[in-house]
């Protein structure tokens, strides 16, 4: 018969990650990649509880590719996450959402790795000590791609972006850190999603969430319904029925709203529901970018058991034609998401 468990056996992320490499769901390049990410998110963790008294709230004085006055810990966070996939010596390409370009890491030792990721989701929460995230998917190598011609650096760029622009479909492991109450790092390897608490004592991510599945549904909607005069009207029509209980539930539903993706996506995950970010009048794709929030976030979703859309298809079917390319986002309980594209489609 087993041991009897010891009172101090300790499950820690990198407990986990070995005994997946042992069940052969994982290799050990990915592993060695994983766990730098884990190192990146601890340090950001504790750049973001203290940004108050580190002088690291505020803006950086400078916009990203996409147009976003950056803050501090945007800037900080991004750098964070650079410096530790390089040391990782497993990375090959880089795409981040405060990169304008992929980026190529010479350092590569093996594994060659494509890593996706927002070093710093809901920034906008930073100054106010709110929620926020990071999120990370990673890809391999693609095939279609010839090893990097030193000295054409057209042909290098061109390489990193093919690389990098693979649909979600191609991922082979994706996670997000939260940073708050509690700093909880969730990921899926493909094998079901698990979820790890940092015990700040002992400095580690503790498995707290084993196997995570997503409630069928749940009457909680997490949408910006600042932007409702600017949705289509089957989006409108869908919202009202949420509000006056004329739909599947028939009951009203309740609102909970962030401002950060990854706050609201793990309360979704938890509790059920529907979080969603439409394309409206003046962006017709929303908000969230594909490569490093949408696709990362809908295969964690589906590991769990629900749905990521863009309101008329799958998420990781789409195949990203730009870095920094946007797309509608529907994720959460599979009941919920179905009834939005029910309202979706008709447009
Ligand atoms: P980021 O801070 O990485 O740019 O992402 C912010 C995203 C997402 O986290 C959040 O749900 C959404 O933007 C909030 O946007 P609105 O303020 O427009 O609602
Ligand atoms: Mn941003
Ligand atoms: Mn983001
Ligand atoms: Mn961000």
């Amino acid at each position: 018969s087993a041991p009897p468990k010891s009172q101090y056996e300790l499950y820690t992320l990198t407990t986990w990650l070995l005994k997946e490499e042992m069940k052969g769901t994982l290799d050990g390049e990915l592993a060695t990649v994983l766990s730098s990410i884990a190192t990146a998110c601890k340090q950001i963790a504790s750049l973001v509880t203290r940004a108050g008294i580190s002088n690291l709230t505020g803006l950086a004085g400078a916009a990203n590719i996409q147009g976003e006055d950056q803050k501090k810990l945007d800037v900080i966070s991004n750098e964070v996450f650079c410096n530790a996939l390089r040391a990782s010596g497993r990375t090959g390409v880089i795409a981040s959402e405060e990169e304008d370009l992929p980026v190529s890491v010479e350092e590569t030792y093996s594994g060659n790795y494509v890593v996706v990721f927002d070093p710093l989701d809901g920034s906008s929460n930073i100054d106010a000590g709110i929620s926020t995230g990071s999120i990370f998917g990673i890809y391999a190598p693609s095939e279609e791609c010839s090893v990097g011609d030193m000295d054409n650096p057209e042909k290098m760029m061109e390489n990193c972006i093919l690389n990098v622009c693979q649909p979600g479909s191609s991922l082979l492991a994706a996670g997000y850190c939260l940073y708050s109450s509690s700093t909880v790092f969730v990921l899926t390897v493909g094998d079901g999603v698990y979820g790890f608490t940092y015990d700040s004592i002992v400095g580690e991510f503790v498995l707290s969430h084993p196997n995570m599945k997503v409630p069928d549904s749940g009457k909680i909607y997490a949408f910006n319904e600042g932007n409702y005069c600017a949705w289509d009207q089957g989006l409108r029509d869908y919202i009202d029925s949420l509000k006056d209980g004329s739909n599947f539930h028939g009951q009203n539903y309740t609102a909970r709203y962030i401002g950060s993706l990854v706050g609201d996506f793990h309360r979704t995950l938890l509790y059920g529901g529907i979080y969603g970010y439409p394309g409206d009048k003046k962006n017709a794709n929303g908000k969230l970018r594909l490569l490093y929030e949408c696709a990362p976030m809908s295969l964690i979703m589906e590991q769990a058991g629900g749905k990521g859309s863009t309101g008329t298809q799958r998420v990781l079917e789409v195949c990203p034609e730009a870095v920094h390319q946007r797309v509608p986002l529907f994720v959460g309980s599979p009941k919920e998401v179905d009834y939005l594209e029910s309202f979706c489609k008709k447009d």
